[in-house]
């Protein structure tokens, strides 16, 4: 029996962020996109994936494309501010999918959305061009990532911040954006044996005393966050090593005094 709803042949996929999305959401985009593209009597079938924390990521939504009968899916990047190590590492890892899976799809790439006052205006004007000005994946070379990311970057520190929903919610994100600033100024943060890694995090379980962050390899766990600690931390403990006891949450014992046996 033959569906009575022709799979249409040309699917769009916005690729963007999970989170940390500056208040974009992608799947409203997508939705944004398809009524303009309805308004102007087109269908075209609109996915989203995301390139961060939680599916679907892009290989299970090209497959299941793929698996639906499309013959050409459009990729836009639609994270604002656009994430340049995308443009490195994206053209490849598609098409060591498409290699891999063996698809018959063609996938193309379409250039990252630029910042812009009306985004699904600007999604629409990379839609909407000529997709044969952009080239099938396969052209480029396979590859799930680059010569440089096998490494591990050297590095003294890790400071892991959480921004789960309770850190979120009191203010994690900019005391993220502070700690960012002020190591920025520190060229020993920045590089060498000393660098410090940030990272976020989803949440760490003492909500109570977020935001709070954790600073490995030393176990140091600092909450009740302000702009004021985070300078402190900087400059005590990630410049000087010597952290202020009054801004320590808690300690955990070195790993020698937790063995067993
Ligand atoms: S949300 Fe940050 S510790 Fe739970």
């Amino acid at each position: 029996m033959t569906s009575s709803h022709p799979v249409p042949v040309r699917a769009i996929v916005l690729y963007g962020r999970a989170s940390f999305d500056q208040g974009q959401n992608v799947k409203a985009l997508a939705a944004a996109l398809a009524d303009l593209h309805a308004a102007r009597g087109e269908t075209v079938t609109m996915r989203t994936a995301h390139a961060d924390l939680c599916g679907p990521a892009l290989p299970a939504v090209l497959a299941e494309l793929e698996r639906a009968g499309v013959t050409e899916a459009l990729v836009i990047p639609s994270m604002v501010p656009a994430d340049p190590s995308l443009s490195a590492w994206l053209p490849g890892a598609l098409s060591h999918w498409a290699g891999t899976q063996g698809a018959g799809m063609t996938v193309r790439l379409a250039p990252p959305v630029e910042s812009a006052l009306d985004l699904p205006a600007a999604l629409d004007r990379i839609a909407a061009g000529p997709a044969e000005r952009l080239a099938d994946v396969r052209e480029t070379d396979p590859s799930l990532g680059k010569p440089g990311w096998s490494a591990i970057p050297e590095h003294g520190r890790q400071v892991f911040v959480c921004v789960g929903a309770r850190c979120l919610h009191r203010g994690a994100d900019a005391l993220y954006q502070r700690l960012r600033e002020a190591m920025k100024g520190h060229r020993a943060l920045n590089a060498g044996p000393r660098r410090v890694m940030c990272a976020r995090t989803s949440c760490l379980y003492p909500c109570n005393r977020g935001p709070l962050l954790v600073v490995q390899p030393d176990a140091v766990w600092y909450g009740d966050l302000t702009p004021e600690r985070i300078d402190r931390i900087v400059h005590d403990h990630l410049l000087t090593g010597c952290p202020s006891k009054e801004d320590v949450l808690h300690r955990n014992p070195p790993p020698e005094e937790t063995a067993m046996g």
